[in-house]
């Protein structure tokens, strides 16, 4: 395992000036990210750089970030948002369990769906904060055990601050359902997702270091998470509140899915083959797991609107049985495997379909 790197110097090339700028725009409906235009990275490289002729170049995707990051320019007033709104708390289609005939029969639609926006809300809280936000203090205290210049863990500080808010985005959205929608008492399990990533780090401990794994983790999350989010916000039959925070958040994310891919490419051609061969089968199990429907989830949504433990369980049973156990939940992977791709982590080409075709027929990136 390489260790000696975290002591080795910072700085910036000489070229850092030449940079692109990964950013967003809206057009209608439309939200469209892209790399265009020139950033200066730092005017002034402080060290002479390394050697690091075979290692990608950082360009910061957070020059634009004092205006547009949601922690500089977003407010909360979730009441004023819907003032005369109608609308839907969460996705229906997210879990069929929503639209369980006997769900809908007894009137609870809009209480499971308000209970599953609470699941989503605090799965995102606890992601932030248990995932993303260590994983941004270990890049800026150079604890990956890889090379990369002061930018790179500076901006590893601006991720931070945008999650803790995004973290208390959610707590905020949390609060403002539960004053507005009378819910049960029925404490969340342990989501599926951490429980996977808990799981499968058991493989990870004699060849990665915690703070490596934690990073593949994050780099999964971050890149899933801002496909994901660019579908949902722009999902019309939402409440105005609950698409806010989507937007919001999709926004940020385009910048840490940039972020997170570019670190990926920099970082994973400097780690041991140990390393690599570790995480080869864990890539997809992550992804999967990150994206895959959490049936205990779903019976606590269905306890929340009300339903006895019994009923959540068959309603649920019921529901899996009709859209199958691996439902498509219309989730894209294009960044993810572009990330994977472009940083070399799943080998050549054949490793590449193979992981793309495991996760869906359509998710190989042109
Ligand atoms: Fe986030
Ligand atoms: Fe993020």
């Amino acid at each position: 395992m390489q260790r000696s790197s975290r002591e080795r110097g910072t700085g910036l090339p000489p070229d850092a000036s030449r940079g692109v700028v990964w950013d967003w725009s809206i057009q209608g409906n439309t939200l469209s990210h892209s790399l265009h235009g020139s950033v200066n990275a730092d005017p002034e490289p402080r060290e002479a750089w390394w050697h690091m002729n075979s290692v990608p170049q950082y360009r910061s995707p957070f020059n634009q970030w004092e205006e547009r990051a949601a922690v500089r320019s977003m407010s909360m007033d979730f009441s004023e948002l819907e003032r005369d709104a109608q609308g839907e708390w969460f996705h229906a289609e997210a879990s069929g369990i929503a639209n369980h005939p006997e769900v809908i029969a007894r009137g609870r639609r809009q209480d499971v769906l308000a209970a599953l926006l609470l699941g989503y809300l605090d799965f995102t809280f606890h992601l932030e904060a248990r995932c993303i936000e260590p994983v941004g203090r270990d890049i800026s205290l150079h604890r990956l055990d890889a090379q990369y210049d002061a930018q790179m863990a500076r901006d590893a500080i601006r991720v931070q601050c945008d999650e803790a808010f995004h973290a208390l985005m959610c707590a905020q959205l949390a609060d403002h359902v539960k004053s507005r929608v009378e819910l049960c008492r029925v404490p969340f399990p342990e989501h599926l997702y951490f429980r996977r990533v808990r799981e499968l780090e058991a493989s990870t401990r004699n060849s990665l270091s915690a703070e490596q794994y934690a990073f593949c983790v994050a780099v999964v999350s971050e890149t899933v998470i801002t496909d994901s989010l660019q579908k949902d916000w722009q999902n019309l039959s939402l409440r105005p509140s609950v698409r806010e925070v989507l937007l919001q958040h999709y926004k940020d994310e385009v910048r840490h899915s940039a972020y997170f891919s570019q670190a990926l490419r920099i970082v994973w051609p400097q780690w041991s083959e140990e390393v690599k061969r570790t995480m080869a089968p864990l890539w997809s199990e992550l992804v999967l797991a990150f994206t895959r429907i959490d049936a205990e989830l779903s019976r606590v949504a269905l306890r929340m609107a009300g339903f006895s433990e019994q009923d959540a369980q068959r309603i649920q049973e019921e529901t899996l049985r009709t859209l199958g156990p691996m439902a498509d939940r219309g989730v894209s992977y294009k960044l993810t495997l572009r990330a994977f791709r472009e940083a070399g982590v799943l080998g050549g080409q054949r490793e590449y379909e193979e992981l793309a075709g495991a996760l869906s027929p359509n998710a190989l990136v042109p």
